[in-house]
């Protein structure tokens, strides 16, 4: 009976240390299997995915912001998380110094800051307004007719060879320019030629317009202007212009 019992204390004790030792490692998992939280997130659309249209069709809304500029956050997130001297820089303070950067932080970081713009300065078409009468005198002065800004905004927009944005910027002399980068550079950039804070940009990478317009970015640009938020763009002038 000794010996059986000795037999059975042998047998048994496995079974009386795994549930301690399970529970340590369950204790532990969570400090080393949590994911950090990511620096960065998409920002929701302000309207729904088919709410530019006709401008703007649905399908290219919701591949355009959930797809592309997805990648671009996910992309960022991941740069940042492996490489410790990006950590806690905002967004604004990453393009600032892009050209310091690894180029997957300079194209990223451009393409989130960028797309995040993007989604703002726009609105159906019912909501699109018309500019504050302080950007209108502006616009006018410097270009001389809202006409023949729209008509220098889309040529540097047709332009631009492969991909980018076209912006109108308040340059650092405070005036408006339009200006174009390439890739998913910005004028806020220290790379860019022509720097400035833009108040307008449109996207004329292919992703934006192929679907609905194919090859003729002239007609995207000239669609695109009746989506245009102007109370934002306009709120914008008036920050940038302020700022001076
Ligand atoms: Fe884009």
């Amino acid at each position: 009976m000794r010996r059986l019992n000795q037999v059975l204390a042998v047998c048994l004790l496995p079974l009386a240390v795994a549930p301690i030792a399970h529970a340590e490692m369950q204790a532990a998992a969570p400090a080393s299997a949590a994911p950090a939280k990511a620096a960065f997130s998409l920002p929701q659309l302000p309207y729904a995915a088919n709410a530019l249209e006709p401008a703007i069709d649905a399908e290219t809304m919701k591949i355009h912001h959930g797809k592309h500029h997805q990648a671009y956050v996910d992309t960022l997130n991941k740069a940042v998380a492996e490489d410790k001297k990006l950590a806690g820089q905002t967004i604004e303070q990453l393009v600032a110094k892009a050209g310091t950067f690894p180029v997957t932080v300079r194209n990223n970081a451009g393409g989130h800051w960028n797309h995040t713009f993007f989604w703002k300065i726009m609105a159906p078409e019912a909501k699109a307004g018309s500019p504050s009468p302080e950007l209108s005198k502006a616009i006018n002065s410097s270009f001389g007719s809202m006409d023949k800004f729209k008509q220098s905004f889309k040529e540097a927009g047709t332009k631009r060879f492969g991909s980018g944005w076209v912006w109108l910027i308040v340059d650092n002399s405070g005036k408006l320019a339009i200006t174009s980068t390439p890739n998913q550079d910005n004028p806020l950039m220290d790379v860019a030629e022509q720097k400035g804070k833009p108040i307008l940009g449109n996207d004329v990478w292919e992703h934006a317009y192929y679907l609905k317009y194919q090859n003729r970015r002239g007609d995207y640009l000239d669609g695109w202007w009746k989506v245009v938020n102007w109370a934002e763009v306009s709120r914008l002038y008036a920050e940038a212009a302020g700022r001076k």
